[in-house]
């Protein structure tokens, strides 16, 4: 069996997830069937699910050790750069899917194993480090936006807690649909960078100049109220996490009132991703990009992450 180098939980920590992350050796991912094949990655990039694998949250002590990492670019054994979509079909899930790092080994390592239809080619234009930053975050942003939150029917979106990684992609991909903007974030320095994007960043809980028509929501229990209080009515509030807590209190009368819609969702499809490609090659979007570390310093991603500082996505290049 090939070895590879891999950056991997080898066993859970809560308090300190950064202490149950590993980085060394680790045997080729194998294939659960004909139709899978190797792909030699040559970017990924890190998202929260990481940190939660490390904590043990979504993750069994019998899957361990577990290759971290969703996202990937890479190329295929025929040559061809591709964008590895990263849910799989997995009848041993509840959910009838899994995502690579669940059950399947994951991105973070010299190579991945994928069915051979989850590769998506990448777009002209698009960088490997670029490209990597979409499969998860952004497909959930986009996915958000257009197909669950409706956003074409509306001309203002409210997104959440605009540092991490989703929310970042929400802010881009709304302005590059034309749509007035207003994003949240508790630090001034964010606010700023959420600007020179060219949405109205305000601190959270501040009243907006208008009710909006889709809010992203990926914050949960400390801004779901604010969320709530900024919808127009008949307004999509979209949540696809809960960072700072899943049991906010609930308005429930305002709910009613207004006709609010509460619309949960997870990821996307294929065909949602391969819309995203081309959207971002066609209109120029490029994910936001907090910093890029060499596959060699992977352990200072995962500590960037961690520290909760970061504007945009975190990227390894694997190359390097
Ligand atoms: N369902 C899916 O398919 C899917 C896909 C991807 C991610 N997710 C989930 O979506 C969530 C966001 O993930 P992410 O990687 O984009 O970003 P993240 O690192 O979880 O950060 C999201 C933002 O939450 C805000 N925040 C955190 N704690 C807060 C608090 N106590 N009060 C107010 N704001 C707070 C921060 O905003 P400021 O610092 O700017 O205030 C931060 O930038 C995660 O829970 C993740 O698991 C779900």
């Amino acid at each position: 069996m090939p070895i590879m180098r891999a950056a991997f939980a080898s066993r859970f920590d809560d308090a300190d997830p950064l202490a149950a992350l590993t980085v060394g050796e680790q045997p080729d991912p194998p294939h659960w069937s004909d139709d899978w094949v190797t792909v030699r990655v040559l970017a990924s990039s890190l998202n929260h699910h990481d940190l939660w694998s490390l904590r043990g949250v979504g993750l069994g002590e019998d899957r361990l050790p577990m290759t971290l990492g969703c996202d990937a670019v890479g190329v295929d054994p025929d040559g061809n750069e591709v964008v590895v979509y990263p849910v799989i079909a997995d009848p041993g899930d509840p959910r009838g899917i899994s995502l690579l790092s669940e059950h399947a080994q994951g991105t973070l390592a010299e190579r991945v194993a994928a069915p051979r239809s989850n590769l998506l080619p990448l777009p002209a234009g698009l960088s490997a480090t670029d490209a990597a930053c979409l499969p998860t975050a952004w497909l959930t942003a986009w996915r958000m936006l257009r197909t669950v939150g409706r956003v074409d029917e509306g001309d203002a979106v409210l997104v959440q807690g605009a540092g991490g990684g989703v929310a970042t992609a929400a802010v881009a991909l709304a302005l590059a649909m034309g749509k007035r903007v207003y994003a949240t974030s508790r630090d001034a320095a964010k606010r700023e960078r959420i600007a020179a994007l060219g949405a109205t960043a305000v601190q959270p809980g501040a009243r907006l100049p208008e009710r909006v028509d889709v809010v992203i929501e990926t914050v949960g229990a400390a801004t779901f109220d604010h969320s709530l209080k900024s919808a127009a009515p008949m307004a999509r509030i979209v949540v696809s996490g809960a960072t700072a807590g899943h049991e906010p209190k609930v308005n429930l009368r305002r709910i009613f009132a207004m006709q609010l819609q509460i619309l949960g969702t997870s990821m996307g499809s294929s065909d949602e991703l391969a819309q995203l490609l081309a959207f971002c090659a066609e209109h120029g979007v490029r994910p936001v990009v907090d910093s890029v570390h060499p596959f060699s310093q992977v352990t200072d991603a995962f500590a960037r992450l961690h520290s909760g500082d970061v504007f945009g996505k975190v990227v390894v290049d694997h190359t390097r």
